[in-house]
């Protein structure tokens, strides 16, 4: 049997103690049972440390932002970023994709965000992937008629996949690049996420989609 040493437990212990308090002391941090349900423009699912988020809520004040990540840890990373640049547009929720009804009303929601989605590349893991069918049922309702899901990856047969299921639900397609950095695309597509940040330097393209419900 392996032996735990006894002074690593306590030390994760006590971690894991001190990153759950910064988020439940942050006043933009909100478990999912503690958020009022309430209309807002744009929505980044999965976000991490919603850096990507707290950049688009600087850029649009006249705009309302939820960053939602299951791991409460890595949302007050932009949270802290978000007070100290004395935001009052954005609230970080940690809540699962699947829970996303309970955040905003249906038809409320101008914009979806999914950046850098995990992948589950298993067959068996499918239904679990953030672009899966069952998820995009549940976006359409959210969004509002003029409403619009953008995705961005660097997974090519993810991407692939992701844009097939679109199509298959009939949404429209409306912009589409394999090198979102070298496109003519919005400056606000380009605002990198944490992740996309640490393997860009490599030369890898992001892939990108922004897909509007059908007429
Ligand atoms: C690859 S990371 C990308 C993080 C961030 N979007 C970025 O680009 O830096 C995927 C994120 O999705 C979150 N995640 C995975 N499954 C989730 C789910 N069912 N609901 C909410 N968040 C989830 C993970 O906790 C993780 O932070």
């Amino acid at each position: 049997m392996q032996q735990v040493n006894p002074d690593e437990f306590v030390i994760t212990r006590k971690r894991k103690k001190y990153k759950f308090a910064l988020f439940a002391n942050s006043p933009l941090c909100f478990e999912l049972g503690e958020w009022k349900k309430r209309p807002v423009d744009t929505i980044e699912l999965g976000a991490g440390t919603a850096l990507f988020s707290v950049e688009l809520a600087t850029r649009h004040p006249g705009k309302t932002f939820v960053a939602i990540d299951v791991k409460g840890d890595r949302l007050q990373k932009g949270a802290r970023e978000a007070q100290e640049r004395q935001l009052q547009n954005i609230w970080f929720v940690r809540a699962r994709a699947d829970q996303l009804d309970q955040v905003v009303p249906d038809r409320s929601l101008s914009s979806l965000w999914l950046t850098f989605p995990d992948p589950f590349p298993r067959e068996r893991s499918e239904r679990r992937r953030m672009t899966h069918p069952y998820f995009l049922q549940q976006y359409q309702k959210l969004l509002r008629s003029d409403g619009a899901l953008y995705l961005k990856h660097d997974n090519r047969t993810f991407f692939d996949w992701s844009v097939e299921q679109l199509r298959n639900e009939k949404w429209n397609v409306v912009e589409l690049s394999h090198d979102l950095h070298e496109s003519d695309l919005s400056e606000d597509c380009k605002i990198m996420t944490t992740y996309e940040q640490r393997w860009l330097g490599e030369g890898l393209a992001t892939h990108f989609v922004r897909a509007e419900l059908a007429g």
